[in-house]
């Protein structure tokens, strides 16, 4: 195949090595916070203060992180892979945008984006965001951060399910395949025909739906992978 068409979805253990905490690793950040009191609307109904400053925390942290070789190389791959190349991300951080990947698809948000929870309007959100931040096109007071919290539907699903059902290769990056409809990309791809490949440092939940395991920090499984791919 001359020039695959490639997709990829990256989880929380690609910005590891950037020194952000993954969710389920031992003291991962479910292991510090209940998933109910700040990632879910109900959590943020009963006490948005507690919920802001979870992601203002975040948010922080995410600002001064730098990319690793694991984000500069999907940059690479998708700058000179001649086929189709989508990266989907589980992550909130901005750190593949950093390494220079453009059109990067946040399916659970980002920190970088705040949300109207009256109007859906969405601007860059500050660094510090605060309770009952007014929105610029509204005027309500009923900012939030723009993160996809467990209950609501993930963002661009129609866009990504396009590009699994023509995909040549998925490949699956740094997550632990605990949440779906992420988890479920896999077998979409498999559906189709699709080559797949997952790059983790522990198999995942769903390992064993992969013909292809590449077991390793991201950092350097991801390099070498890309590589591959180049050089194919
Ligand atoms: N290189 C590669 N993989 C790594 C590294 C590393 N340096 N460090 C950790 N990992 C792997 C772990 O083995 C684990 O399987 O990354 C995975 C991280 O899994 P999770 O912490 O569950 O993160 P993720 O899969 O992204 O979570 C998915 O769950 O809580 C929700 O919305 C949240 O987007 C998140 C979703």
């Amino acid at each position: 195949m001359t020039h695959p068409s490639i997709v990829i979805l990256t989880g929380a253990g690609i910005s590891a090595e950037s020194g952000l905490g993954t969710f389920r690793d031992e003291g991962g950040l479910w292991a510090q916070h209940r998933i109910e009191d700040v990632a879910t609307p109900e959590g943020f109904a009963r006490n948005p203060a507690l919920v802001v400053d979870f992601y203002n925390k975040r948010r922080a942290q995410a600002h001064e992180a730098v990319p690793n070789a694991g984000h500069t190389a999907l940059a690479r791959l998708k700058a000179e892979h001649k086929g189709e190349v989508l990266l989907v991300t589980q992550n909130v951080d901005s750190l593949h945008e950093k390494a220079g990947s453009t059109d990067v698809v946040h399916m659970h948000g980002e920190l970088a984006s705040a949300l109207c929870a009256n109007c859906g309007h969405r601007w860059n959100a500050p660094l510090h965001m605060e309770v009952g931040e007014a929105c610029p096109a509204c005027a309500q007071p009923t900012a939030r951060p723009d993160i996809v919290w467990f209950g609501e539907i993930p963002y661009h699903m129609e866009r990504i399910e396009e590009a699994l059902s023509r995909a040549d290769i998925f490949a699956a990056i740094g997550t632990s395949g605990n949440v779906y409809p992420a988890a479920g990309f896999v077998q979409m791809a498999t559906y189709v025909g699709a080559r797949t490949v997952e790059m983790n440092l522990d198999p995942s939940e769903t390992v064993a739906l992969f013909e292809e395991t590449r077991p390793g920090k991201a950092s350097v499984t991801v390099a070498q992978w890309v590589d591959d791919i180049l050089n194919g």
